[in-house]
């Protein structure tokens, strides 16, 4: 067993074997991905400020992305957030849904083989998406009442 495969702590170990052989990830891409993404979207000038307005201290919120990615891409459970929740009031819209997956496209690219690449980025678009709907469903509404 290589120290990478050891290092994956498993709910599911078969899957998540199954997973990492499909996909080309592994704890060290996916550590790798989300510290370059959000180096990224910390220096980026219209994520940057709603992410800087909400975080504090960077080091606990990129552990639990790693967990979030562990847990989306190789099912390993890891992780036990609510997404939703950190989600529904902040000040975006679609845009800003664009702009974060442009990013995520970019460095899935740079830190993962063409199958773990197209892998995650699948399942961002399918949760940007969803992320999305429950924003907009959240935000008060504009139009008159009829009353
Ligand atoms: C416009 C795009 C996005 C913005 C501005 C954004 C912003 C944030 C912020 C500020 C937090 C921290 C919330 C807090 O701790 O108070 C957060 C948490 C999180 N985000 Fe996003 N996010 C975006 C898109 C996404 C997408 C597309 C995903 C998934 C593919 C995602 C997954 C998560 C997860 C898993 C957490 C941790 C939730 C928890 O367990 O507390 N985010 N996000």
């Amino acid at each position: 067993m290589s120290p990478t495969e050891a290092e994956i702590v498993s709910a599911r170990p078969r899957m998540t074997a199954e997973l990492m052989a499909r996909t080309g990830l592994d704890e060290d891409k996916l550590t790798e991905l989300v510290h370059r993404f959000y180096d990224k979207v910390r220096a980026d000038p219209v994520l940057g400020p709603v992410f800087a307005a909400r975080i504090a201290d960077w080091g606990p919120h990129l552990e639990r992305m790693v967990d979030f990615w562990s847990s989306v891409a190789l099912m390993t459970g890891r992780y036990h957030g609510a997404p939703m929740p950190a989600h529904v009031t902040l000040p975006v819209d679609w845009a800003h849904f664009e702009r974060w997956l442009m990013l995520f496209r970019e460095t899935a690219a740079e830190t993962c083989p063409p199958e773990g690449a197209a892998h995650v980025i699948e399942r961002a678009e399918r949760i940007a998406r969803s992320l999305h709907m429950a924003i907009e469903d959240a935000k008060p509404r504009t139009v008159p009442s009829l009353l």
